[in-house]
């Protein structure tokens, strides 16, 4: 090496040194989140659910990945624009066994999934988080085994460092399932009232999470579910609507639990000693988008959704029926110009709009973007 690369060599690793002594400190540097790790249902299942079961079909996938990519969309999820801004690949899902690397994080969402066992799907948070745990423990194994035989193996390319974990950022969407499944097994009053149960079972996977040395927390509340065209065609009372035609009921539990989930997260930063909490006003961020649909450039009518139909019942996304000689349940032709793709999930032009709006930090409290993540303050 000629002494002139040395020297443009060394002063790199002096500059590297410097950057890295300010970020630690909580200066302007971005955190450099090597990893994230996140807990969900199908807002941000990458691929868990299509691989456990039966997999998701087209046109889901037609937009971005031009096939099938196991998300419940016609493009990128919410959590595919976090690993773009921190520079990281898409997750692959843990439960996906096939063309997987697990480097840079893993993906335990899985769609149906709720916070508390016993609604639509097995994988339910607490169980989410055994597979972290278990996923935690042999990935470190592995590296210990693949690095003492000094193997530049690629599989040790494949996996996370165990030294990372705790440096990862862990981000959660999920609590949506928990309420629709209230919805259509009980009363609203008794979904309200379950509440509280929901938030424990959370906070409860949090600090699972923290004593396996988690430190990050990246946390979405849940959405406006009484605007989700589903919701609306399934709930006919129109003196329950609001002035963008959402289900008002349905919208202000979900403000409930945003409101007791909130309030739960404040009390485990100063519980956690070293957790650097953020929450993010997922709720608002999509409500806002609905009420300004027109002036985004999406069709402002709330029950419009691109892909699969609806006559007195829901005809799926990629399934074709024929009702009166007509096919039903195709996609329509401009997915960009509606916010709900399937009556129930997001387009990608929905999404990247809310990415665009929440991971710069304008929903986050504290009001930092989603690469300053880790200089939220400690509350203990
Ligand atoms: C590991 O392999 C490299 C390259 O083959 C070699 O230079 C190094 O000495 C080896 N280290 C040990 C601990 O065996
Ligand atoms: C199918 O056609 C019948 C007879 O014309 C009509 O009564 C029914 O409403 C139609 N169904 C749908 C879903 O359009
Ligand atoms: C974040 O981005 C959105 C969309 O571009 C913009 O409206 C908002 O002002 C930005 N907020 C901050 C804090 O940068």
């Amino acid at each position: 090496m000629g002494l002139l690369k040395l020297r443009r060599l060394l002063v790199l690793r002096i500059l590297g040194l410097l950057i890295g002594v300010t970020t630690a400190a909580g200066g302007s540097g971005n955190c450099g989140f090597p990893a994230v790790y996140n807990f969900g249902d199908s807002n941000s299942d990458t691929g868990g659910i299509s691989a456990a079961f039966n997999a998701i079909q087209p046109p889901n996938g037609e937009t971005f990945f031009r096939r099938p990519s196991g998300r419940a969309c016609d493009g990128r999820l919410i959590v595919d624009f976090i690993a773009e801004k921190l520079k990281l690949p898409f997750l692959s899902a843990y439960l996906d066994s096939l063309g997987t690397n697990f480097r840079h994080g893993a993906n335990f969402a899985t769609g149906g999934s709720s916070i508390c066992p016993g609604g639509y799907s097995p994988f339910h948070l607490g169980i989410q988080v055994s597979q972290f745990i278990q996923f935690k423990s042999r990935i470190t194994d592995l590296f210990n085994r693949l690095h003492s035989n000094n193997r530049t193996s690629t599989s040790i390319n494949r996996i996370a460092r165990p030294q990372e974990f705790s440096k990862a950022l862990y981000t959660f969407d999920i609590g949506q399932n928990d309420l629709a499944y209230g919805y259509q097994h009980s009363s609203e009053e008794q979904v309200r009232a379950s509440i509280p149960d929901i938030i424990n079972t959370f906070s409860e996977a949090v600090q699972q999470l923290y004593k396996e040395g988690a430190r990050y927390f990246w946390v979405h509340n849940t959405g406006p579910i009484g605007c989700l065209p589903y919701s609306i065609l399934y709930n006919k009372s129109p003196d329950n609507r609001d002035s963008n035609g959402c289900v008002e009921s349905q919208n202000e539990v979900s403000r409930e639990f945003n409101r007791q989930l909130k309030s739960r997260l404040l009390k485990l930063g100063k519980k956690l000693p070293l957790a650097r909490i953020i929450h993010i006003d997922m709720y608002s961020a999509k409500y806002l988008l609905i009420s300004k649909a027109k002036t985004q450039g999406f069709v402002k009518n709330p029950v419009k959704f691109c892909c699969g139909s609806y006559y007195g019942y829901h005809i799926d996304c990629g399934k074709r029926e024929v009702v009166n000689g007509t096919v039903y349940g195709n996609p329509c032709k401009d997915p960009s110009r509606h916010i709900s793709w399937d009556g129930i999930h997001y387009s990608e032009a929905a999404n990247l709009w809310i990415a665009n709006h929440i991971l710069n930090g304008s929903f986050s409290d504290p009001p930092l973007p989603i690469d300053k993540a880790c200089q939220a303050p400690r509350y203990a």
